[in-house]
């Protein structure tokens, strides 16, 4: 469930950072999924924008999408917080959310992801972004911040079942580099597809 503060924090400043969004047992088997997962090489090359065309050069990650897939319960059961989280959005905010999109990420010791917005500019599905570190034992040090511009830039140590939630179409933000493998999910709350709006 989402806490008032939380949201009051998503509608105040743009943004809203938490480590009690998702349940740790869940966290965790999520975390051993994506470890798995990357070792049996199942993550991609990540694309950019719509043309979903490749350039390691704005960002170095590796990603999977998450699909409710009966062999992956830990998937399945993130997809299903996820929707009872849009179900407490479109409530409290009216925000006509009707699908949540997500997926895993592995950044590389080094690897970064270029100062970006998640709204695409000829799409404007995306309404809220997600993310989730499922990194174990992170310190400071590690680095590999997600850096928010809200405007100005707050930094999030991707520990553990951290989560952030902020405006896909106002926040910029971009991923720093890190001296380990980076794990993460990211995900997007979506509204039906404009064409369907008009
Ligand atoms: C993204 C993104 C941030 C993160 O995938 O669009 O900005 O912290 N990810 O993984
Ligand atoms: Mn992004």
């Amino acid at each position: 469930m989402l806490e008032g503060a939380l949201l009051d924090q998503l509608v105040e400043r743009g943004f809203a950072v938490s480590d009690a969004l998702l349940d740790h047992a869940l966290v965790r088997d999520l975390s051993r999924d994506l470890c798995t997962a990357l070792d049996a090489g199942a993550l991609h090359e990540a694309a950019v924008g719509k043309s979903r065309t490749r350039q390691t050069a704005i960002r170095g990650d590796r990603t999977l999408w998450i699909e409710a897939d009966p062999a992956h319960p830990a998937r399945a059961a993130l997809l299903a917080a996820l929707d009872d989280l849009a179900q407490s959005l479109n409530r409290s905010l009216m925000l006509g959310i009707d699908h949540v999109e997500a997926h895993y990420a592995a950044y590389p010791a080094g690897a970064t992801y270029a100062r970006h917005r998640d709204r695409f500019r000829d799409d404007d599905a995306r309404v809220i972004s997600f993310t989730c570190y499922l990194n174990e034992t992170w310190r400071t040090e590690d680095g590999g911040c997600l850096r928010l511009y809200a405007p100005d830039p707050v930094d999030v140590l991707p520990v553990l079942g951290r989560c952030t939630l902020f405006r896909s179409d106002t926040i910029e933000h971009e991923v720093l580099p890190a001296t380990r493998t980076r794990l993460s999910i990211a995900g997007w709350f979506r509204r039906r597809d404009a064409v369907l709006r008009r």
